[in-house]
């Protein structure tokens, strides 16, 4: 989404400036090109030297300082992005912003801006409510700048408040998903999709559980590909130990039982269902009211099959697009195969997971995807993030037949 993606970032003078230094890397490390601009008070917090290192780019500060003579500057940093951040956005520069005054770069190129102008503000609570601001607030919004809403915490005057500079990561994740609604066209757009994640746990007794090693990565990956494709997304997550993605309705579940409950009350509504998460095939026949106490050398733990979601799904399948994973050691073809026609499914991923870089737990993935009647579609190793992308691809041009 943010790949060779033009961003100019206008850092305003608060406190949180040096928070802004991390947003330039985020925004980099998602394949962004990153020039900034700093005001006069930006720069006694942090100085320009360090957002020159980061983006390695020339930092712009003054509007008459121009460099090259064919062009002028501030135009041509407006021009040159196709997103505006304001972060952090001081109380000072969102007034002037709202009210058009071109006074120094900053302001002077937001105002010759006419790519979509993100504004992320950050001081103190006192100073976000006073009603000047929320009436600056209003009118950006009334302009058609997007307005993050700023974090509660603790401030740095040392109490309590809303007012704080985001996390860089939910600030990325803002962003992208604030250029999904900018896209008419994307390939998912008006699609539901629905993606498992995680390993579920099977109770023993209120202490213990049977589960796996899935972590949950490949799911969170796919959901948030499946966003960043234009999709509304239900991710049904079996793991709580990965960030919520932005714009994605999160359900969380524990047992195999809670999943193919939360996935069958989706599926009706659903365009494609991504089972991606390793769903326990069996659980303790009964759980312990109680913690378990130890005794014999010993014990015997009864269990019985869970309902295998994925063939409930291809049992009754009627427009949904079904795609299932399969975490082999070995005979992958053979196992994938089988499994695609046992459950009815539209395609199966299959991971080798005896590779070191491949399968549970890691952020790399190798897959191979089987289809009914084609040729398998390999992909080589690369990150989930890239694996979840190119697997939405393939099922689309399916989809399309
Ligand atoms: C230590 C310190 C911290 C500040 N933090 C903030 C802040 O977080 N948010 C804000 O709106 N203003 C903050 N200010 C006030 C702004 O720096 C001041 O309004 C300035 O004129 C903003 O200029 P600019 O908008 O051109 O960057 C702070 C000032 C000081 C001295």
């Amino acid at each position: 989404m943010l790949k060779n993606k033009n961003v100019v970032m206008y850092v305003s003078g608060g406190i949180a400036v040096y928070k802004a230094a991390d947003l330039v890397r985020q925004f980099i490390k998602q394949g962004a090109n990153v020039k900034v601009a700093m005001t006069a008070s930006a720069q006694e917090f942090v100085t320009p030297l360090t957002f020159q290192i980061l983006s390695k780019h020339h930092v712009y500060t003054d509007t008459f300082d121009e460099r090259e003579s064919d062009k002028v500057s501030h135009i041509h940093l407006a021009d040159w992005g196709d997103i505006a951040i304001v972060a952090p956005a001081t109380a000072n520069v969102i007034a002037k912003i709202a009210n058009g005054i071109a006074d120094d770069f900053v302001t002077t190129a937001l105002l010759a801006t006419t790519t979509p102008v993100f504004v992320v503000p950050a001081m103190n609570s006192h100073m976000l409510e006073n009603p000047a601001t929320v009436r600056n607030f209003k009118i950006l919004e009334a302009d058609g700048r997007f307005v993050m809403e700023p974090a509660t915490g603790f401030l740095a005057e040392g109490y309590e408040g809303k007012g704080r500079f985001p996390e860089p990561i939910d600030i990325i994740e803002t962003v992208k998903n604030f250029l999904v609604t900018q896209q008419p066209d994307l390939p998912l757009k008006n699609k539901r999709v629905v993606i498992t994640a995680g390993g579920t746990k099977e109770r023993i007794d209120p202490v213990r559980y049977i589960t796996n090693d899935s972590s949950g990565k490949m799911g969170y990956s796919l959901a948030n590909a499946a966003r960043d494709l234009g999709a509304e997304v239900i991710l049904v997550s079996a793991t709580q130990q990965l960030t919520e993605p932005f714009g994605v309705t999160l359900i969380p579940v524990n047992s195999a039982q809670e999943m193919l409950e939360a996935v069958m009350n989706e599926y009706a509504q659903a365009d494609i269902v991504v089972m991606a998460a390793a769903v326990s095939d069996y659980r303790p026949k009964e759980q312990a009211a109680q913690k378990i106490k130890k005794n014999e050398t010993t014990m015997t733990i009864f269990l019985d099959k869970t309902t295998d979601i994925l063939a409930q799904l291809g049992q009754q399948k009627q427009h949904q697009f079904l795609i299932g994973f399969a975490a082999e050691t070995h005979d992958i073809e053979k196992y994938a195969r089988g499994k695609l026609t046992r459950k009815k499914a539209d395609m199966i991923v299959a991971n080798d997971v005896s590779k070191s870089y491949a399968g549970f737990n890691k952020d790399t993935n190798e897959v191979t995807i089987f289809m009914p009647e084609e040729q398998p579609v390999e992909i080589s190793v690369r990150s989930k993030q890239e694996i979840a992308i190119r697997i939405f691809e393939e099922a689309i041009k399916r989809m399309k037949k």
